[in-house]
């Protein structure tokens, strides 16, 4: 099996489950023009992260790396009227260049994007006492992602969904000795996701048009 091959199914399964959006592919062009990086989740998983969010019930959404808003705009797509999405972003760049693709996705009044480093907004939002989060998608830095997943454990309740990109990394996650912090951030984000008496959690390799990596999906069972 080859990159090509899965570029090629991934096109396939774009092709029939994707219809043409208009909002979407604004965004995806975005990133070339502005010149951000390419690393937005592919369509078949941002309509996965849609369906988990609609068959949820999720009203309020909490995403952690916003880039462009890409996976932004199919998660806030699932909300209701008056639901809610906060996505965090430390780059100036990318949190402008998302406000104005989520303005042409008519998601304004539903997203808003918080600048500045994650561990810095996260404890601001448990200050401001904010209504628990139904489905949590952290998607931001590697080498913090375990921290993110004990702040995503605070901001949620029992019944909330905890997705987190990037957990196989080309299966360099098996190495123990990897001298990649990001690698090293995941294997520690997976071994709390595994311990973790507070949720019911697994992982999920995936390949396709970015590759080989992985999807961690984690129910909160306790509040
Ligand atoms: N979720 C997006 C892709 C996010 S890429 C999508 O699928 O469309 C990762 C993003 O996290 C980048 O925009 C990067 O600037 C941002 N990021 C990196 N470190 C961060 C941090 N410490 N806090 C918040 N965002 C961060
Ligand atoms: C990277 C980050 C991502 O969120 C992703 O989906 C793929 C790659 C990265 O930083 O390399
Ligand atoms: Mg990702």
């Amino acid at each position: 099996m080859t990159q090509e091959q899965w570029i090629a199914v991934d096109d396939y399964i774009t092709d029939l489950f994707v219809p043409p959006d208009p909002a979407l592919e604004g965004a995806l062009q975005s990133t070339i023009d502005a010149d951000l990086p390419r690393i937005n989740v592919a369509p078949n998983q941002g309509k996965l992260l849609h369906i988990l969010a609609l068959s949820h019930g999720v009203k309020r959404i909490l995403e952690l790396g916003t880039l462009a808003g890409y996976s932004t705009i199919w998660l806030a797509r699932a909300l209701p009227p008056d639901g809610k999405l906060i996505s965090l972003e430390a780059e100036p760049k990318h949190a402008e260049v998302a406000r104005a693709n989520l303005d042409r996705a008519g998601l304004t009044d539903r997203v808003e994007v918080r600048l500045g480093p994650a561990l810095e907004t996260l404890p601001k939002l448990a200050a401001e006492g904010q209504e628990p989060f139904d489905l949590v998608f952290i998607d931001a830095d590697k080498t913090n992602a375990a921290e993110y997943f004990s702040w995503a454990l605070k901001l949620t309740r029992r019944g909330s969904l905890i997705v987190t990109d990037n957990v196989v990394r080309n299966g360099a996650v098996i190495d123990a000795d990897s001298t990649d912090e990001n690698v090293q951030g995941i294997r520690r984000f997976n071994a709390a996701l595994a311990l973790e008496p507070r949720v019911k959690a697994t992982v999920i390799q995936i390949v396709g048009s970015k590759g080989y990596d992985g999807l961690a999906i984690a129910l909160v069972i306790a509040d």
